[in-house]
């Protein structure tokens, strides 16, 4: 793992959009994974202004969600669908066709949830994935407890993830307790992964993950056995380092 201590969350943006357009102008056809939350934000920021300023164009990118609530209607404004789409997609030139998510609305979710892992692998596997982290250490929706050789599929949510996300909502109570999500495994295929984190509640998970040993208990310590996993934190998260 690479470990890298930025001032704020705006710098930590510019270097995971660095990584990224260094990709795209390398491979204009590059797979992207998306990952939602707070974090990624000012990663998807810079990206729309070096596309609306400097025309880094992302035509012929495509995009893979990490994970999606069960059970939202389809185009709920929480939704990752809907919030990969307001955040990102809609703010550059990715085609529509070209943008991916597990499919939390499916009948037979177990069926989606291996359809989803086969349009990763046809589109040749993500080249970068783009991770935050949970306070519990969890990326993706992969909950302590985790194989760490999991595949997208259905898990069930923590307590503390649902209030930590109760934010985006209501209340607690209108938070999904499930969701699907690409497992440890499939984020482990990406060939490159970036994961973003800021803020003092995140130094317990930011420890946990970087300096534990590689437990289940702690679903991000899987990224100590990535050949290609870069860190990118502020000062408060990475405190307890
Ligand atoms: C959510 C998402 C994760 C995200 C995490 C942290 O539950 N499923 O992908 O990394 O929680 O969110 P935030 O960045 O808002 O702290």
């Amino acid at each position: 793992m690479e470990v890298i201590i930025l001032p704020s969350s705006k710098e930590i943006g510019a270097l995971a959009a660095d990584a990224i357009e260094a990709l795209v102008r390398n491979k204009p056809n590059a797979v992207l994974g998306l990952a939602t939350g707070s974090s990624p934000l000012p990663i998807y920021d810079e990206l729309a202004r070096r596309h609306d300023q400097d025309g880094l164009s992302f035509e012929e990118v495509s995009g893979f969600a990490l994970d999606e609530y069960v059970g939202l209607p389809v185009g709920h404004y929480e939704s990752y669908r809907e919030v990969i789409r307001r955040e990102f997609t809609n703010r550059v030139d990715v085609g529509a066709a070209n943008v991916h998510g597990p499919d939390g609305s499916a009948e037979d979710i177990q069926g989606a949830c291996e359809s989803y892992e086969a349009a990763i692998k046809a589109a040749g596997g993500i080249d970068l994935q783009i991770l935050g982290v949970g306070t519990n250490g969890h990326i993706g929706f992969n909950e302590p407890g985790s194989s760490l050789a999991s595949r997208t599929r259905i898990k069930t949510l923590a307590e503390q993830t649902r209030q930590d996300n109760a934010r985006f909502f209501d209340n607690v109570r209108q938070v999904p307790h499930h969701v699907v999500t690409q497992g440890l495994g499939t984020i482990m295929d990406a060939r490159h992964v970036v994961l973003v984190a800021f803020g003092a509640g995140k130094a317990d998970a930011v420890r946990d993950f970087v300096e534990g040993p590689v437990s289940a208990s702690c679903p991000a310590s899987v990224l100590q056995f990535h050949p290609r996993a870069t860190i990118v934190i502020d000062e408060a998260a990475a405190a307890k380092l």
